[in-house]
């Protein structure tokens, strides 16, 4: 988003979500573990190769505000072992349990008290850090990291779809929903560009994208695990609003695709904030 949508787009948003309560019902986080986008190996290898730069232990890496664990499991190539930490109970029920080298667990990114002062290589969050307390959450990554160690933390903007047409839909659903977001959600629209790390060695990318295809009931899933549409319809039970985001874009599908096609070519703007603890 432009500053200007970002700014627009702040004074329609809520001060009163509990954030450490959006992601409370089962319903959501399997649509959330289903349809949110999956990060690339870009990404991953991105944050590895920044690691490596100052410690060439890969040891362990911990995801905090993992979710389902897409922002997790793709640093299992990479480290020995990995943990995500998240504080809602559906979404680490959500999280894969068969990865031999991953264990998920429910808890609060600044208050860690099963990880060792000292023994962390990573400590990464990724489309989750808006919703935290930042100076606790970073106090709580200096106490953890080793000398030399990460912290990472990224995410993606709002989704874009190739065509004019279907982003206009987009657009007003999105519109539709400011309301509903937390005002830190625009720290995210904002590619994270008011968070200023606590370490001085630091990097920014906005380089990278995650491109992919969707379908009609894949972008009705994706919509169904934000929280603005769970907010939604709990203040207007009176309103379909999955019927209604459906018929908008079934519209719009039949005007620029070939009849029978629901499938749109989509794009999410990726970005990461990472810097390095001094010492060794
Ligand atoms: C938008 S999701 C991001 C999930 C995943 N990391 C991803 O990239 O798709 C944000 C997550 O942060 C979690 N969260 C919010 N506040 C938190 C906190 N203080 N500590 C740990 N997790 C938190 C929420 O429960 C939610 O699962």
């Amino acid at each position: 988003m432009s500053q200007t949508e970002v700014a627009q787009a702040k004074a329609m948003m809520s001060t009163t979500v509990d954030k450490t309560k959006m992601y409370v019902s089962l319903d959501q986080s399997q649509a959330y573990s289903e349809f949110r986008p999956r990060y690339n190996d870009d990404l991953f290898r991105a944050i590895v190769d920044f690691c490596k730069e100052t410690n060439p232990n890969l040891n362990l890496a911990v995801d905090v505000g993992c979710g389902p664990g897409m922002s997790t499991i793709g640093f299992c190539k990479y480290f020995k072992k990995v943990m995500g930490v998240d504080v809602s109970e559906t979404q680490v029920a959500c999280a894969p349990k068969d990865i031999p080298n991953c264990e998920f667990k429910v808890g609060y990114s600044d208050k860690l008290p099963f990880i060792k002062s000292g023994s962390v290589d990573l400590f990464c969050s990724g489309e989750s850090f808006n919703l935290m307390p930042h100076k606790e959450t970073f106090a709580e990554a200096d106490r953890v990291l080793r000398p030399g160690g990460t912290i990472a933390l990224f995410g993606y903007d709002v989704l874009r779809a190739d065509k004019p047409e279907i982003n206009e839909v987009i657009q007003k659903m999105f519109v539709k929903f400011l309301p509903y977001w937390p005002k830190e959600s625009t720290l995210i629209f904002d590619k994270f560009r008011d968070i200023t790390l606590p370490y001085s060695d630091y990097k920014r990318r906005e380089d990278l994208k995650i491109v992919d295809k969707m379908n009609l009931e894949q972008y009705l899933g994706l919509m169904k695990s934000l929280w603005p549409f769970v907010a939604y319809c709990k203040d207007h039970p009176e309103v379909d609003l999955a019927k209604e985001l459906r018929t908008d874009m079934t519209n719009v599908l039949a005007k620029v695709n070939k009849p029978g096609d629901t499938t749109f070519d989509i794009a999410w703007d990726m970005f990461i904030l990472m810097g390095h603890k001094p010492g060794k």
